[in-house]
């Protein structure tokens, strides 16, 4: 079983950008914990990060066939987005979208996510931790 990780945009900061918001922990702390728990199961993780809305679509349309699942954090693509909302639905790909914060408790701009209908599901909230539980979601769709 393969899994990606996509991080948008801005999200290579994380660690020194709006700590109250975000948190303190950076994305290699995030993606070496992802590893280490995709290890632990017996599944591969490739993490990726970018702040270019056409290389985010070109990941996820070669995600098809390719990976089993995606874990999708768009940032503030999520909410602009038909790009990569439709790259989603045409990849096929199971999606997991994952958000540190709670979007529903931010701005009213924050409440909508082009993602969402054409995800699985979606987490949002709970800091680093939305990822491993976005990981944890992806194991068991594939029954893992
Ligand atoms: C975010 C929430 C988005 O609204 C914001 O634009 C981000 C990060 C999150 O993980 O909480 O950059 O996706």
């Amino acid at each position: 079983m393969r899994i990606l990780v996509i991080h948008g945009p801005n999200l290579n900061m994380l660690g020194e950008r709006e700590t109250e918001t975000y948190g303190t922990v950076d994305l290699e702390t995030i993606d070496a914990t992802l590893k280490a728990m995709a290890e632990k199961e017996g599944v591969e993780v490739e993490c990726v990060q970018s702040n270019h809305e056409g290389e985010i679509a070109e990941r996820i349309q070669k995600a098809k066939g390719a990976f089993d699942a995606i874990i999708l954090n768009p940032a503030a693509f999520t909410h602009t987005s038909v790009t990569i909302r439709d790259a989603v639905a045409a990849a096929g790909v199971p999606t997991i979208e994952v958000h540190l914060s709670n979007v529903y408790a931010r701005e009213a701009f924050r409440h909508h996510s082009y993602v969402a209908p054409v995800a699985v599901g979606q987490i949002t909230g709970f800091g680093a931790q939305s990822y491993t539980l976005a990981l944890r979601a992806a194991l068991d769709l594939s029954g893992k």
